[in-house]
């Protein structure tokens, strides 16, 4: 028995083999590298360099290795892009479902755990963010994972395919020992950004907006580290072999923190005063997204380890400071 990683050569993806490997599992992965990076799998995990949308090819995984459950993080998920190119979002991460899940039934394998987002809410209506809330996303990113879990739901109805989604917040962070990390080309997320300001990459982090109704004026986002995230998929895929129903779940820390805020917690964590600036805000960016992760504690006994900034941070200085190239050196 196996359980199949896609995008198993991603950040979280490579960090989840890693936990999958450590809890005495065979894992395969199955990756196309057009944002991953062959050295950040693990090598007790076997590795097949293919597209999830080449369904022969992904079927002659699935008849070679002995699949019972999959992970899927294989996607595209730069918003800007997704705005730009929008079916190049809907052709990689709703095409791609759309043949996952026909191999997948092909082969009679019925459990799935997908990674979602919260941008599938799109602008909020409550804070902190609930599952039951309303979906409306306003981007092709959101929309194109809102598509990925409604086809999940009607494969459930009729082939018995069981899943969950994991509506992830803001992912930081890096395994311990400081051997994989982020490593994003172009990079959009407000962690590396500021830890390469304060490796000296860039020269001051740009913090857009300071007018936001928010405490000190900063937008307010929720961080959660790439290892807890990995606990609470190692618990999904428990629930689901436990023969539990189809759900869904939000991952956060419950806390919000603002830019303002992460740039301190990352002075504090590096010892580098890192430069900073304020520049106009971002059109759609909300005042505030944190998330409501009762029901990820409840229900799949989820207990995050990482609920310090500073030390989700640390663990991402440690990654950047042995890795200024990433994965090139
Ligand atoms: N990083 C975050 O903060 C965050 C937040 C919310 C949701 N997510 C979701 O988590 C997932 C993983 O994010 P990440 O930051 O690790 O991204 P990533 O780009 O590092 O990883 C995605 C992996 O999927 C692979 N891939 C993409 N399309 C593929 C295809 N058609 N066939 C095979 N492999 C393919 C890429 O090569 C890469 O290794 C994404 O689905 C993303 O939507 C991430």
């Amino acid at each position: 028995m196996a359980v199949l990683v896609l995008g198993g050569a991603g950040y979280i993806g490579s960090h989840m083999v890693k936990r999958l490997v450590a809890d005495g599992q065979d894992v395969v992965v199955v990756d196309s590298l057009v944002t991953g990076h062959r050295q950040a799998v693990d090598e007790k995990a076997k590795f097949y360099q293919v597209d999830v949308r080449d369904k022969t090819a992904l079927s002659q995984v699935f008849d070679q290795e002995d699949i019972d459950q999959v992970v899927h993080f294989a996607a595209f998920s730069i918003v800007p892009e997704s705005v730009a190119d929008p079916l190049k979002y809907f052709d990689n991460n709703t095409g791609g479902m759309i043949t996952l899940l026909e191999v997948m039934r092909a082969h009679d394998v019925k459990q799935i755990v997908f990674s979602s987002t919260a941008a599938t809410y799109g602008n909020p209506v409550h804070i902190p963010i609930q599952e039951s809330d309303p979906q409306d996303p306003i981007n092709p990113y959101g929309e194109s994972k809102l598509m990925m879990e409604k086809m999940m739901a009607w494969a459930d109805e009729a082939y018995g395919i069981k899943w969950v989604a994991l509506r992830y917040f803001n992912v930081a962070g890096a395994i311990e020992d400081g051997s994989i990390g982020e490593d994003h080309n172009p990079e959009t997320h407000l962690v590396p950004i500021i830890l390469q300001a304060a490796a000296g990459q860039r020269e001051f982090i740009e913090m857009f907006g300071d007018d936001y109704d928010t405490p000190d004026g900063f937008n307010v986002r929720d961080y959660v580290h790439v290892l807890d995230l990995a606990d609470a998929h190692l618990s999904a895929l428990k629930y689901l072999a436990a023969g539990e129903p189809s759900n869904q779940f939000n991952l956060g820390s419950a806390t919000g923190f603002s830019v303002k805020e992460m740039v301190e917690a990352a002075r504090k964590a590096t010892g580098v005063n890192i430069k900073s600036k304020i520049g106009p805000r971002r059109p759609g960016d909300p005042d505030i997204l944190v998330a409501n992760s009762d029901k990820a504690r409840q229900v799949l006994a989820w207990q995050p380890k990482y609920d310090n900034v500073e030390d989700i941070i640390k663990t991402a200085w440690h990654w950047t400071e042995t890795h200024p190239h990433g994965f090139q050196y």
